[in-house]
C-alpha cells in the first residue's frame, strides 16, 4: 500500500457494550446464525456484529426435527468451529436444551465451558423469569449472558407447535415482565422471536439493553436470521426470513457439473495433477515389465 493511499477504517472486535452503544445511537445491529468455520469466516467478512451459534444446528445442519436433541458437546464443537472463522463480531454459543435447566451450577459450568473450552464471548439461554436467577448466577460469574422469549424454540411441545406468540394482552404484558427480568438479572441482549411488531416494538422502548428480533418486525435493536434460511440452504423458508441468495442452487449447479466432468473424462485435467521425473516413470515401467517389485528399497524378482 502506497504513503498516499487512506487507510482501512480500524475493525475493532465487537463487544456487548458495543451493541449497547449501538442501541443508544439508533444503529440496527446485524446477528446470524453460523455452524462452522468457512460460513463464519464468510460472514464476519461480510461484517454482521453477532454471530450466533444456534441449537437450530440440529435442524439445519443435523437433520433433526427440533432443537432438543443437540448436546453440550454438538454445541462446544460447532462453537469452536465458529470461533476459529472469526476476527471481528461478537460470537453467542447457544445453551442447549436441558445444559441450564436443572440446576444454577450445571447453567454455570456449562456455560463457562463455552467460554474456556470453545472461545465464545458470551451465551444465550431461553426462556424469561423462570430463568432469570440461572442468568444472575452465570452474568456474577463473569459471563454476558443473552436472553430469548417469545417462540422459544425448546418449548416447542408446550407451545403445540411452532407459533407466533403473546399475541393477546396478558400474553403480551408477561412477555414484558420476562424481557425486564432479563434485563434485571443482567442480560445484555434479549432476542424476541416470533411476537407481533408492536409488542417488539414496546418492549424495545421499555427496556435499555438491545432487542434482536426474528419475526417480530423493525422495532427492534437489530435483526438475527438462521443463515440456512437466508441462503436458500433450508428445506423451505420461514414467513419471517427473506431469501437473499440461492446457495442451494449455486451447490447443486456446481456437483452436477463436476459429476458431469468425471463421468464424461474432462475431470481431472493435466493441471490438476502431478506427473513423476521422466527417468523415473520410464525406470518403472521397465521394472514393471521384467516383472520385478519393490522390497524394503531394493527390487527382486516377482517370482521370489
Ligand atoms: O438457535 C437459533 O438459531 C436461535 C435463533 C433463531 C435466535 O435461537
Amino acid at each position: 500500500m502506497s504513503a498516499t493511499q487512506p487507510k482501512e477504517p480500524e475493525r475493532r472486535p465487537v463487544t456487548t457494550t458495543a451493541l449497547r452503544a449501538m442501541k443508544d445511537a439508533r444503529q440496527p445491529i446485524v446477528m446470524i446464525t453460523a455452524y462452522d468455520t468457512p460460513t463464519a469466516r464468510l460472514v464476519d467478512e461480510a461484517g454482521v456484529d453477532v454471530i450466533l451459534v444456534g441449537d437450530s444446528v440440529g435442524m439445519v445442519v443435523l437433520g433433526l426435527d427440533s432443537t432438543l436433541p443437540v448436546t453440550m458437546d454438538d454445541m462446544l464443537r460447532h462453537v469452536s468451529a465458529v470461533v476459529r472463522g472469526t476476527k471481528r463480531a461478537l460470537v453467542v454459543a447457544d445453551m442447549p436444551f436441558l445444559s441450564f435447566q436443572i440446576t444454577a451450577e450445571d447453567a454455570l459450568r456449562n456455560a463457562g465451558r463455552f467460554l474456556a473450552e470453545a472461545g465464545a464471548s458470551a451465551v444465550k439461554v431461553e426462556g424469561g423469569r423462570r430463568v432469570a436467577p440461572v442468568v444472575q448466577r452465570i452474568v456474577e460469574a463473569g459471563i454476558p449472558v443473552m436472553g430469548h422469549v417469545g417462540l422459544t424454540p425448546q418449548s416447542v411441545h408446550q407451545f403445540g407447535g411452532y407459533k407466533v406468540q403473546a399475541k393477546e394482552t396478558p400474553a403480551a404484558l408477561e412477555l414484558l415482565e420476562d424481557a425486564r427480568a432479563l434485563q434485571d438479572a443482567g442480560a445484555f441482549a434479549v432476542v424476541l422471536e416470533c411476537i407481533p411488531a408492536e409488542l417488539a416494538s414496546i418492549v424495545s422502548e421499555e427496556i435499555e439493553i438491545p432487542t434482536i428480533g426474528i419475526g417480530a418486525g423493525l422495532g427492534c435493536d437489530g435483526q438475527v436470521q438462521v443463515l440456512h434460511d437466508v441462503l436458500g440452504l433450508a428445506d423451505f423458508t420461514p414467513k419471517h426470513a427473506k431469501r437473499y441468495a440461492d446457495v442451494g442452487a449455486a451447490i447443486r449447479d456446481g456437483v452436477q457439473a463436476y459429476a458431469r466432468d468425471v463421468r464424461g473424462g474432462d475431470f481431472p485435467a493435466e493441471e490438476h495433477g502431478t506427473r513423476m521425473e521422466p527417468d523415473a516413470a520410464a525406470e518403472v515401467e521397465k521394472l514393471r515389465s521384467r516383472g520385478l517389485r519393490a522390497v524394503a528399497g531394493g527390487v527382486q524378482d516377482e517370482e521370489a
